[in-house]
């Protein structure tokens, strides 16, 4: 058995046994065409399916795409069940129903080696309230939801590989745990160890590069590795940053300061003032900015702010100050770009640190939309030691939050390991 605190792969034998699989599959779409426009999910879920199949094993897989807030990602998940095909070399059968009589029958006629995938489990209003907290459900009670019920007595083991949705408490993710001998799937196990690794036994020094739109993620997981000694240093980049100086006492200059109190950001000027004081030592803030002149880029050093232009990236001081500490750094974990990296004016910041921590020795992980996205764009993936797949799950792991899936998987080996 594996010294984990979840079972994995090699703890059951699949030979002639159906097998659930909950992975996570939801994928960027085009709002055009309707089309997935990154397969990266897709890609990262072979190993697990590639692996029970070889192990002889009837897989029925259960997936989700989309949500009800974005309505418009809420689509079949036919067009990743021909992804899935051409990927494996193997048909991947697709089946329009999720735990109704079509599909029931169909899972009870697979044959050894035979891969199904159901329809987008968003669909069912459980999936959805539940996490939505609109439904407070234990695991324990959610074994009475429609798609637990109909579909946990046809198969012999479940096994959860979809460590993105972590932080969603619903049927798919955190029951069939309670009634079915359940093991976590080779992403999940990568996934975990990666992330378990940055928080708990890094190689020092260990550096946190945080920036991005979305400061709260930022935020909450400073906190968390600070208070825990985990990050030696924490490089702010992006909003992040500018908040810091903030924090500090500096104007930045109206375009700047309307985009952080148009967003609702100051409130974490505070907070930033508190790090500060606490971690002086640890916490880098940028000394100089990309600046956007009607379209030219210029730079301006932290002294010279205010400025009444808007600040749309680090500058090239910075890079150089963070490039040495990335450089001699045991572990890099990144999470959020430099500026605004859609457009060239506020690219630089961002391609010159990917080009850093590419050739950095350091273990790097990096996660979330708009980091990964960024790493693809403007530097090179295959680079980085460990991307993980997750945003919500990622950030919410590192900020020292339990997750739903996290909790069900330990669980499940007490109650299941021989
Ligand atoms: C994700 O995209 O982060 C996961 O698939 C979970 O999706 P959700 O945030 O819509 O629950």
């Amino acid at each position: 058995m594996s010294k984990r605190d979840y079972l994995t792969l090699d703890d059951f034998d699949y030979q002639g046994k159906t097998v659930l699989l909950r992975v996570d599959i939801n994928s960027p779409i085009d709002p055009k065409t309707k089309k997935i426009t990154n397969e990266n999910r897709i890609v990262q879920s072979l190993p697990t399916i590639r692996e029970l199949v070889n192990k002889g094993a009837k897989l029925a897989m259960i997936a989700h795409q989309g949500d009800t807030l974005d309505y418009q990602n809420l689509i079949s998940l036919r067009e990743h069940a021909e992804k899935l095909s051409q990927k494996l070399g193997q048909e991947v059968q697709f089946i329009d129903d999720i735990a109704g009589p079509t599909a029931r029958e169909k899972i009870k006629n697979l044959k050894e080696g035979e891969i199904l995938l159901l329809e987008n489990l968003r669909f069912l209003t459980e999936e959805v309230s539940t996490f939505e907290d609109a439904v407070k459900l234990a695991p324990e009670e959610m074994i009475h939801t429609y798609l637990v019920r109909n579909l946990a007595p046809l198969v012999d083991y479940y096994v959860n590989d979809a460590f993105a949705a972590a932080h969603r408490n619903s049927p798919s993710m955190v029951a069939f745990q309670e009634l079915l001998p359940s093991a976590a799937g080779i992403l999940y196990d990568r996934e975990v160890t990666a992330l378990t690794k940055v928080l708990e036994n890094p190689k020092r020094p260990c550096v946190f590069l945080l920036g991005g739109a979305k400061i709260s993620d930022a935020f909450g997981m400073m906190e968390k590795v600070l208070a825990e000694g985990s990050a030696d240093y924490i490089l702010t980049v992006g909003i992040t940053g500018q908040i810091m100086h903030i924090a500090l006492g500096k104007k930045l200059g109206s375009p700047s300061e309307k985009f952080i109190t148009d967003r609702g950001l100051e409130k974490f000027v505070e907070l930033a003032r508190g790090y500060l004081k606490d971690y002086p030592d640890k916490l880098l803030l940028p000394s100089d900015f990309g600046i956007d002149d009607g379209g030219k880029r210029y730079e301006v050093t932290a002294d010279d702010l205010p400025i009444e232009k808007p600040i749309i990236d680090i500058g090239s001081k910075t890079i150089g100050e963070y490039g040495k500490i990335l450089r001699e750094a045991g572990t890099i974990f990144v999470n959020g770009p430099a500026g605004i990296y859609e457009q060239e004016i506020g690219a630089y910041g961002t391609k010159e640190l990917w080009e850093i921590i590419g050739e950095a020795e350091g273990y790097s992980v990096i996660g979330g939309g708009d980091t990964v996205a960024s790493a693809a764009r403007l530097g090179d993936l295959s680079k980085i030691d460990h991307v993980c797949t997750g945003g919500g799950a990622l950030i919410r792991f590192l900020s020292g939050k339990k997750l739903p899936l996290v909790e069900a998987m330990k669980k499940a080996r007490k109650r299941w390991h021989n």
